[in-house]
């Protein structure tokens, strides 16, 4: 694991205030599962790489036939391994669990608002890793891809707009207060922060074996980033022998 990978992973292990009270992240994960349902394969396969708290999950796993649900963060593990045991359609893995995946196995793969945490360098490799998870025509949904120079102001914006909505505005203004004060800025700074024009993304999912294509819309409550599909080629039919 890289450093600036540990400092972020360290960060989604403990508390923070991101989602600023239950009921933003009730609003989150709610539009999330309209965003993502439709592209679930009805009983597929389908694996969540870096899929946090998952509230959507049960929904997702009704229409798929096995949800793998996969954070690097052991903390985040954890409280999904207690919420789910026993589900008959949701597993969660750990780092042995996921390596043992069988390659050609999965319909979907869902990574969604976790590129800007992993250093640009190890994202061939995990497109590779992805790719090789996918049965030939499954797809890589890789959502909420933050661009390049977006200024902080459209992040705010879309959060009290959906705070607004959902009746949060207050919490979600002393949230954004307190990320101001926390030390999320200079984790930033130290760990990273990967973003990505649409083309470098369709570039990447290319150069990775996946057909790629850009979303008309992204997935999730913040309109202004990107969601992208690479879908894995079949293979080329043998040609037919001339008897
Ligand atoms: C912003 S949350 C996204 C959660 C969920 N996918 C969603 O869209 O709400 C980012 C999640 O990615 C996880 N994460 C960060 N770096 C990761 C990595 N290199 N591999 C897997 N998960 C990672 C974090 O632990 C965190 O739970």
């Amino acid at each position: 694991m890289m450093a600036a990978e540990s400092g972020w992973i360290e960060f989604w292990n403990r508390p923070n205030a991101i989602y600023v009270n239950q009921r933003n992240l009730d609003a989150h994960f709610e539009c999330l599962k309209d965003d993502l349902l439709p592209h679930i394969p009805v009983g597929g396969m389908v694996v969540d790489y870096g899929c946090g708290d998952a509230l959507a999950a049960e929904a997702l796993a009704e229409r798929a036939g096995t949800l793998m649900l996969y954070d690097a963060a052991p903390a985040v593990r954890e409280r999904l391994r207690h919420r789910f045991a026993g589900h008959p359609r949701i597993r969660v893995l750990d780092d042995p669990d996921l390596a043992a995946l069988p390659a050609d196995t999965v319909d979907l793969v869902l990574v969604v608002s976790v590129l800007q945490y992993i250093p640009p360098a190890d994202l061939p490799r995990l497109i590779g890793l992805w790719r090789s998870l996918l049965k030939p025509g499954g797809r890589l949904l890789i959502g909420d891809v933050v661009q390049p120079d977006t200024p902080l102001y459209r992040d705010v914006a879309s959060q009290l707009r959906m705070a607004a909505r959902h009746g949060f505005l207050l919490p979600a203004m002393v949230g954004i207060g307190r990320l101001a004060l926390s030390d999320y800025r200079q984790l930033r700074q130290r760990a990273g922060f990967a973003t990505y024009r649409p083309d470098q993304v369709i570039t990447l999912l290319a150069d990775g074996g996946l057909t790629p294509e850009r979303l008309p819309d992204n997935i999730g409550p913040t309109a202004h980033r990107a969601s992208f599909v690479g879908r894995k080629p079949q293979p080329a039919a043998e040609p037919a022998k001339v008897q």
